[in-house]
């Protein structure tokens, strides 16, 4: 009884370890639930999904599993010759015997290091793929979505689904499942392995697994909370940094810095807490699987010290030296695959995690798609009807209420009203950029909801108030989706619209680069490029939303001059500012709150001395103080 007294003291240890740590599990899962960190799709429908993604390239995981297979024999095969060594080298020293150990040693070892390395290089490659072809989908799908939807989710959060989310499951091809698998397959190999050599001792270390289990189980608990914390504060932040870094010049100049500073600390320090919590965690965890190891091999010395010095036989095995170190490489190769396992399976969750996320955002239908009869629209003459049009971008906040009115193919229609009348939103229901609740919007006499949606907006160039140009060259905002034109024909384009001078004195011409959202152009500038950008794809409808503030009065002149060009083009449908434009228009639509109350040519308007001839004699009164 006195021999078996140290195990008891031991098993006494871990017995009261467990029960403190199932305490503490059973009280974390209620608060897990509480806080509603619950994921939503089942594990396997994601497998389903992202099995998807893998499919076509089965034949490089094929070949990596069986890589894998030679890479893990050093693991397995090692301790044995090691032990073998020592014997060898105990008993009858024979150079040559030992040698040949060696070299098989070794090329066991080179064997195993070129395997990792190929499976590595392989599985790089093959992660890289998905991840491009899953971050594409993502892309395609965010850019199917209409503009209502865009609008309600911020852009930090996309872009954290788009790069962060699909970093997470690449990681998850390219190293979590296979060194799960990898791992499994240790475990077992050296379980088989030291079967082989000693039963008794195999029992022993066994003994052990069901506590590094139940350790497992339990800080997968904890980890996973931290993981969610410390993804969802990175998110938070993204998005945070995505709309402050776009805004920080209004930032700077209503002096908002420190209140912005000290928003950012609250998040970031969260974050911070959160990663903090997270190490914590492993912390623990490390150090509590380390002390079963140790405690493991304390159990081996001593009862495999005992059986060897008392050379006791069971099951017709006995325990020799070399067995003794076999095992306690062995017990290592054991333990590092289980404590690896647990972290595993953390980023797997992450990655399940992650691939929700990314899931979710591909679930999302886009409000505005093809119905099945839709048709393409090959030409377009370029009649516009919009028939008793009610429109609410929310619930029933009607922002044109029962719109009536016919574009003929080549007028010109100016719209004009006071801000908020409705305008802007005129413009984009005609390119479908959202769905109207009531009435119609024919283009030729089709219903534009019968008409694919990428063909319909083919026929329309659009210019809109806020220009946006995309990082790039001048050439590369000019062409956009056009591609195979001449720089003649660019420059033909350009002339067209006035926008050559301004190309002109730049010192690198079409190739000059443009920054950020075109931040290194005014707004005028911006206006013209957009201009050249719109007839070089000849469009039969053109719409646009003129630019009021920040333009000199030279590239007033220039962008007057080029708008009375784009009149002979083809339709235009203007939001026009200017008198000088509104003047020049077949017909004068004037909105006020919604609803058309006047219509005609400026010379039928200025006749009937309504509103808008108010707004005409208020903008003369202006040119005249100008002028004096
Ligand atoms: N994306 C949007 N979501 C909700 N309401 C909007 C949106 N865009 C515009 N509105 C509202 O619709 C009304 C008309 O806006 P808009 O057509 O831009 O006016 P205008 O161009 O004539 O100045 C305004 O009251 C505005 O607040
Ligand atoms: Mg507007």
């Amino acid at each position: 009884m006195y021999e078996f007294y140290p195990l008891l003291v031991v098993g006494g240890v871990i017995g009261l370890m467990s029960a403190i740590f199932i305490f503490a599990f059973c009280t974390i899962k209620d608060r897990k639930e509480a806080i509603g960190f619950d994921r939503n799709m089942k594990d396997s429908e994601l497998i389903k999904r992202l099995f998807v993604y893998a499919k076509p390239h089965a034949k490089s995981f094929v070949a990596v599993f069986l890589i894998m297979l030679f890479s893990i024999s050093y693991d397995i095969i090692s301790p044995t010759l090691v032990g073998n060594i020592e014997e060898k080298i105990k008993g009858d020293f024979v150079p040559s015997e030992l040698i040949s150990y060696v070299i098989i040693y070794a090329g066991i070892l080179i064997v195993s290091l070129i395997c990792t390395y190929l499976q590595a290089i392989i599985l790089q490659k093959t992660g890289q793929k998905i991840l491009s072809a899953l971050r594409e989908d993502l892309f395609i799908h965010i850019e199917s979505l209409s503009h209502g939807q865009l609008t309600s989710m911020p852009v930090g959060k996309l872009v954290t689904r788009v790069t962060n989310d699909t970093n997470a499951i690449s990681m998850l091809f390219t190293n979590i499942l296979v060194n799960l698998l990898k791992n499994v397959f240790v475990i077992f190999g050296v379980i088989g392995a030291m079967l082989m050599l000693n039963y008794g001792l195999t029992l022993m270390v066994l003994c052990f697994a069901p506590f590094i289990a139940l350790f497992t189980v339990i800080f997968r608990k904890f980890s996973r909370k931290a993981y969610r914390e410390v993804k969802d504060g990175t998110t938070d932040i993204n998005t945070f940094l995505s709309e402050n870094l776009s805004g920080m010049k209004i930032i700077q100049i209503f002096n908002r810095e420190d209140r912005k500073m000290a928003e950012f600390n609250a998040k970031n320090n969260k974050l911070k807490s959160a990663k903090h919590r997270q190490i914590f965690v492993f912390g623990i965890f490390r150090p509590m699987v380390y002390m079963l190891y140790i405690t493991s091999v304390l159990c081996l010395l001593y009862l495999g010290g005992r059986g060897y010095i008392k050379n006791i036989e069971f099951m017709g095995q006995t325990i020799s030296s070399g067995v003794l170190v076999s095992f306690y490489m062995y017990i290592t190769k054991f333990f590092n695959p289980i404590q690896s396992l647990a972290e595993q399976f953390n980023w797997l969750q992450s990655a399940f995690a992650s691939a929700e996320k990314i899931f979710t955002v591909m679930d999302i239908k886009p409000e505005i798609v093809d119905a099945d009869d839709a048709i393409e629209l090959e030409s377009v003459e370029g009649n516009i009807e919009f028939r008793n049009v009610w429109f609410a971008y929310e619930g029933e906040e009607w922002v044109l209420k029962d719109v009536s009115f016919k574009v003929k193919a080549g007028e010109t229609v100016a719209f004009c009203g006071s801000t908020g009348s409705g305008k802007t939103t005129i413009l984009s229901l005609i390119c479908r950029n959202y769905d109207i609740q009531r009435g119609e919007i024919l283009i030729d006499g089709i219903d534009i909801r019968k008409i694919k949606i990428s063909s319909l907006r083919k026929h329309f160039g659009q210019m809109l108030q806020d220009v946006f140009l995309f990082s790039g060259t001048i050439r590369s905002n000019i062409l956009l989706r056009k591609e195979n034109v001449c720089d003649d024909e660019v420059n033909e384009a350009c002339r067209y619209v006035n926008a050559d001078k301004l190309i002109e004195k730049l010192p690198k011409g079409l190739d000059e680069e443009v920054m950020e959202r075109g931040a290194n152009f005014s707004a005028g500038q911006r206006q013209l490029i957009s201009f050249a950008r719109t007839i070089i794809h000849k469009p039969e409808i053109m719409i646009l939303d003129e630019a009021t503030a920040n333009i000199d009065t030279e590239t007033e002149i220039l962008i007057q001059d080029s708008l009375e060009k784009l009149m002979n083009i083809g339709t235009l449908l203007i939001v026009a500012h200017r008198l000088s434009t509104i003047r020049n228009a077949d017909r004068i639509i004037y909105l006020s709150h919604g609803e058309i109350i006047e219509s005609g040519s400026h010379q039928e308007l200025i006749e009937k001395q309504g509103r808008y001839y108010e707004l005409y004699k208020l903008q003369q009164d202006k040119a005249l103080l100008k002028n004096s």
